[in-house]
Order: structure tokens, then C-alpha cells, then sequence
């Protein structure tokens, strides 16, 4: 995938966040999305969450990214396609005595529900019924099935917490 000189760089700027033993890796995150992608796993390090972050680092795959390691944590399916809505080209590694034992890049779902809460007051989705949100995945944003409502700045603020 990288000739030889792009990988030694990458490898000298993988060092400034230090390997973990067991956990997640979720590397190629979009440039700026890193802190989006720790409130939508629901990690904001008050319990003790052990993680690193990189923010802005240089990549020869995006012209930045950011990357975010959480030790002691394997990420769920419904987790990552989440992420996927903020971080598209996102790889998720899952890590197990220091080796990556499983690499999968993020999906986009066609279709969220009961992920994402609508922006629109008078939907019927954010009333007193009990209706599950259900959104429909576009290359860029989501659009509330129910009221139709559109959204393409600023998704992870639509996750419900
Ligand atoms: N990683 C880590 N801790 C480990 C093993 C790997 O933090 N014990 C990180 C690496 O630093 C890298 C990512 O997990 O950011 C993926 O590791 P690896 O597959 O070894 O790297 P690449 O081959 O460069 O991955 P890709 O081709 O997906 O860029
Ligand atoms: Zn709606």
C-alpha cells in the first residue's frame, strides 16, 4: 500500500503515541475528529480509561488524521458503524498482546436507528412517543426518515449519549 520511504516516515511519527498491549486502535481518523470520536464511544477518561490520542499527525493516506488508541476495549459492530458516520476512512485494529489480530476499515451503514436523535423539535421521533430514530446514510449526512430533516455538519452532536 505505501513505498518504502512513506512507511519509514509513518513509522517515525507512529512513535509520538506509544503501542498498546490490548485493546482497540482506530487509526485514519479525519483530521479534527478525534475528541468526536471518543464522545461517540461514550470515553471521556473520568473512569480511568486508559487512551491515547494523536490529533493532526501527518499520513499518507489522509493529509492529516488523527488516531485514537483505547487499551482494555474491543470495539462492538454497532460502535464502529457509528464511527463511521464522522470517520469513514477509519481502520479499526483490535489488539491483543501488542499484535493486531484483526484490521477492518468502517462501513457506512444505509441506514442508523436509535443511534442519532433528531434535530427537528417537532419531529415525531423527539416527542412523548416511543419512536425509534431511524436516519438514512448519504455519502455527505443524514437525513431523518420521519420528518426528513437533513444534517451534514456537525452529526456526532446528534448522538445520543
Ligand atoms: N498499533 C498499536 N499498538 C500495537 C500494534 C499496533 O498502537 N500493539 C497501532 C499502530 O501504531 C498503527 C495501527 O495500530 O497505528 C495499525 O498497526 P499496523 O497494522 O501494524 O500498522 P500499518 O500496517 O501501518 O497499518 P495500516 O496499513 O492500516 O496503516
Ligand atoms: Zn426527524
Amino acid at each position: 500500500m505505501s513505498n518504502g520511504h512513506n512507511s519509514h516516515e509513518n513509522d517515525e511519527h507512529e512513535l509520538r503515541v506509544s503501542k498498546i498491549r490490548d485493546g482497540t486502535v482506530i487509526d485514519h481518523v479525519r483530521g479534527g475528529q478525534a475528541l468526536n470520536v471518543l464522545a461517540i464511544l461514550g470515553i471521556d477518561g473520568t473512569r480511568g480509561e486508559e487512551l491515547s490520542i494523536g490529533m493532526n499527525v501527518p499520513s499518507d493516506r489522509l493529509a492529516r488524521k488523527d488516531i485514537v488508541k483505547v487499551e482494555g476495549r474491543e470495539l462492538s459492530q454497532d460502535e464502529v458503524d457509528v464511527l463511521s458516520l464522522i470517520a469513514p476512512d477509519a481502520t479499526i485494529n483490535i489488539v491483543r498482546d501488542y499484535d493486531v489480530v484483526e484490521k477492518h476499515r468502517v462501513e457506512r451503514p444505509d441506514i442508523v436507528e436509535g443511534v442519532l436523535s433528531c434535530p427537528n423539535a417537532s419531529c415525531i421521533t423527539t416527542g412523548t412517543e416511543p419512536v425509534t430514530s431511524r436516519f438514512s446514510v448519504f455519502e455527505d449526512g443524514v437525513r431523518c426518515s420521519y420528518c426528513e430533516t437533513i444534517v451534514r455538519e456537525d452529526i456526532a452532536s446528534l448522538i445520543d449519549t
